[in-house]
């Protein structure tokens, strides 16, 4: 193996709390090792102009461990492995720049990337390993839905932004005998939604793993009025849909999906069923703003630093995942083959109904 001199680090995708604390944790321990680290701008679009690649000293990383955001930038368009190209006639067709990126690392003589991202950045580092380059993912995404992994770092900080916000909605609910119905982000998983939703005491939570029947959401509004708790609060992920229909888009094409409408559409619907005053929120990019917890900034460091010593060991082609106690290397192939669900036979779904919550069925 050859002798690691220098390494990269970039952010992909949607920014996670904790971005920060793993660049800083990277940096640091890299220089324990006598390398350097130099940091890819806005994902891999860096790469392709001058100023797109920085070095990053610990005096470049000072103070940044709780700061949300990103200090190199993000993106989740221009995906490189499906490079959208417009010709004349305004037909756009995908190409594969990967190879690109591969040749731009190297001729930066950069021996290592850590690349830091979701399910779709960590696919564009599993193309750029199995093109030969070292690569080790860090996993981030506050929806927690990768796979591999227990947790991504991010993700318990944007729980506590929905709980906080959840439980301020109780009091107004409360004054106007309203409906609240809260939608929440994580895509196709319900892990924001539900984690947020039980902590914060909420009625009724519809997760995309559970398609919901609106006739059973109305009655437990229903018994909730009717014995004396005249409001109720309901979460609504992002990507859940009732039973036999889909999740709403607000955008499908030009770049990412975006899911986003269902919380209007459920807020309307119990008002008419139910006769029953009701009013949505979308709570939107507050859950990924911000600095990370405690909890996200220790996992945001610990992954940070494991990124580092599998690295040092030559183990590419891998992701740090934590399986608690442990934080350690899993094949980056595995952790990018399919998104992590809750899954309905848990302990976290059993709670929500050994507490009487309405999951939708
Ligand atoms: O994946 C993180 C996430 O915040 C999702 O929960 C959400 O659907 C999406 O990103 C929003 O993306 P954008 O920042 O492009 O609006």
């Amino acid at each position: 193996m050859t002798q690691i001199r220098r390494i990269a680090v970039n952010t992909g995708g949607g920014d996670a709390p904790g971005l920060n604390a793993v660049i800083r944790a990277i940096v640091l321990s890299a220089e324990q090792l006598g390398w350097e680290v130099y940091g890819i701008l806005d994902g891999y679009n860096g790469l392709f102009r001058d100023e797109g690649v920085i070095r990053l000293d610990r005096k470049a990383v000072r103070g940044i461990t709780h700061l949300g955001g990103t200090i190199l930038g993000t993106t989740n368009r221009g995906n490189p492995a499906k490079w959208p190209v417009v010709a004349a006639d305004g037909t756009v067709t995908h190409e594969d720049r990967t190879q690109e990126v591969v040749d731009a690392i190297k001729a930066r003589d950069i021996d290592v990337l850590i690349a830091i991202g979701g399910d779709g950045s960590l696919g564009i580092a599993n193309l750029l390993s199995q093109k030969g380059l070292a690569v080790i993912g860090v996993p981030k995404t506050i929806d927690n839905d990768l796979a591999a992994t227990t947790l991504t770092f991010g993700f318990t900080t944007a729980v506590e932004t929905a709980t906080e916000a959840l439980g301020k909605l109780h009091s107004t609910a409360e004054a106007h005998e309203r409906v609240m119905v809260v939608e929440l982000m994580g895509r196709t998983a319900g892990w924001i939604s539900l984690f947020a939703g039980i902590a914060a005491t909420a009625d009724v939570i519809l997760i995309p793993e559970i398609p919901y029947d609106l006739d059973s959401v109305c009655a437990k509004i229903e018994r909730r009025y009717t014995s004396g708790s005249e409001f109720a609060i309901v979460v609504v992920a992002e990507g859940a849909f009732p039973k036999g229909g889909t999740p709403l888009f607000k955008q499908k094409t030009g770049g990412q999906a975006r899911l986003g409408g269902i919380g209007k559409m459920v807020a309307d619907q119990i008002s008419e069923r139910t006769g029953r005053e009701s009013r949505e929120l979308v709570l939107g990019h507050l859950q990924r703003g911000g600095g990370p917890n405690a909890y996200d900034r220790l996992l945001a460091l610990r992954f940070g630093a494991a990124a580092v010593r599998i690295a040092a060991q030559g183990t590419f082609g891998t992701m740090v995942a934590l399986d608690p106690p442990l934080v350690l290397a899993v094949p980056l192939a595995d952790a990018v083959a399919k998104i992590k669900t809750v899954p309905l036979d848990g302990d976290i779904i059993q709670t929500a109904r050994s507490l009487g919550i309405c999951l939708g069925d």
